[in-house]
């Protein structure tokens, strides 16, 4: 084990953490971010098991009574961000945002209480955060799936937390620009803009969030009123395996009607699933419910599929997609294919590689038995923190670092990768 990776990760999640919740990085991202706490708190579990149960903690203390977990938790005010609590204007007692992110919290979860070494103590805090994470997945099937498909929408980039992936630029032609409000960007001042989105592309955003907040945030209308809604299969894939690992949880702790509640939300999402599959693309692929069709586009979206349990078949042909990915990449695994038309390999979701992506590809690959190809992400990964550091997202031809430095959740998976 390399002590002294582990060593610089610990150091990087230390300087990042703000006591009961931790910040992506310092300067670019200066609040707690959803789906970045669940998964840094896989981190903390192997040096502070109570951090890690804090930081689940703080995330759910900020849940819309509606169940939604936000993106975003507006802890202190900070001008270093666009867009800052006085545009979402969401009307919190503590500021949020008002759309969500992958909901990784029931994997991470079950994860750390199987790994925990001191159960009992902690057995209180898993048996309270329980129905709140259960909420927020019962949220996710009442506003975002009004259909009963199986799969829930995104309603908005930022949710899939993949924010400028080339799979929403045809349905973004779909979201017009008018009436937005002149806004100053602040990412593109704290980080290379070659590596962020364009500024056409955040004034869809804006148009979005205004309209949602022109809606009041009722989540009962959100849906059905944005001209953006996409099913994504690597969000519908963490929500899966979070309803699945939280009904093995639930399970454990005797509360059976949310172990059966979650398990059918699991296997019916698993049975819709195969509706993604995009036979010429050899991979899952987002399906855009206003235009009625799937989307042409060769993303990492299709290969997180893996994180949750698809068919063995569909698992090795994502192992080979993979293997096909790497005789065009030198790292793996490129969240846009390289050799298709709209790659930019330093661009946000474009082209890079992210190491929180590779974390639950690999280890979805390697429950379905794909372990060759789930160990050349694992050490792919760690070659990028050895040649590059701990940062947001690499170049997957070059292995530069990209974006932000300093990043939580880049040094939470570097753990993870080297104890596992
Ligand atoms: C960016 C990423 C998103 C992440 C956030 C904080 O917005 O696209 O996935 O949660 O940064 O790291």
């Amino acid at each position: 084990m390399r002590q002294d990776l582990i060593d610089q990760a610990y150091d990087v999640m230390r300087h990042n953490d703000r006591g009961t919740y931790t910040v992506p990085t310092h300067g670019l991202y200066p609040f707690q971010w959803n789906w970045d706490s669940a998964l840094s708190a896989l981190g903390f579990a192997h040096f502070d098991e109570s951090r890690a149960w804090t930081e689940l903690e703080t995330l759910f203390a900020h849940q819309w009574d509606d169940g939604m977990v936000p993106h975003i938790i507006f802890h202190k005010e900070d001008d270093g961000y666009f867009p800052g609590a006085d545009v979402w204007r969401t009307g919190r007692p503590v500021p949020t945002s008002g759309i969500t992110q992958p909901p990784v919290a029931g994997f991470a979860m079950r994860r750390i209480f199987d790994r925990s070494r001191e159960k009992e103590a902690v057995i209180d805090r898993v048996r309270a955060l329980l129905p709140k994470v259960h909420a927020w997945h019962r949220w996710f099937h009442a506003s975002r799936d009004p259909q009963a498909a199986g799969l829930v929408a995104v309603i908005h980039p930022w949710e899939t937390g993949r924010d400028n992936s080339v799979d929403w630029d045809d349905a973004f032609t779909r979201v017009p620009v008018e009436g937005v409000e002149p806004f100053q960007r602040r990412d593109t001042s704290h980080t290379d803009p070659a590596h962020r989105p364009t500024d056409e592309q955040y004034k869809r955003y804006v148009y979005l969030l205004q309209l949602f907040r022109g809606l009041g945030w009722d989540n009962s209308r959100l849906h059905d009123a944005s001209p953006f809604q996409v099913v994504d299969p690597g969000f519908n894939a963490i929500l899966i395996r979070s309803c699945a690992d939280l009904a093995v949880l639930a399970q454990e702790l005797g509360e059976t009607d949310i172990a059966r509640e979650s398990r059918a939300f699991a296997d019916r999402g698993i049975d819709a699933m195969e509706s993604l599959w995009d036979e010429g693309l050899g991979q899952y692929a987002c399906f855009d419910r206003i235009k009625d069709a799937l989307v042409q586009s060769p993303s990492i979206g299709g290969l997180l599929a893996a994180f949750c349990a698809i068919p063995a078949g569909r698992a090795a042909c994502i192992a080979r997609r993979i293997e096909a990915l790497a005789h065009s990449a030198r790292f793996m695994v490129p969240s846009h294919d390289p050799l298709a038309p709209d790659y930019d390999g330093k661009r946000y979701w474009r082209g890079p590689v992210w190491l929180v992506v590779n974390y639950m590809i690999a280890d979805g690959l390697h429950a379905a038995g794909q372990t060759e190809i789930a160990r050349r992400i694992a050490s792919d990964s760690l070659r990028l923190i050895e040649q590059s550091g701990f940062a947001e997202y690499y170049d997957p031809m070059t292995g530069e670092a990209c974006g932000g430095g300093n990043f939580t959740w880049t040094a939470a998976m570097v753990i993870e990768f080297l104890k596992l």
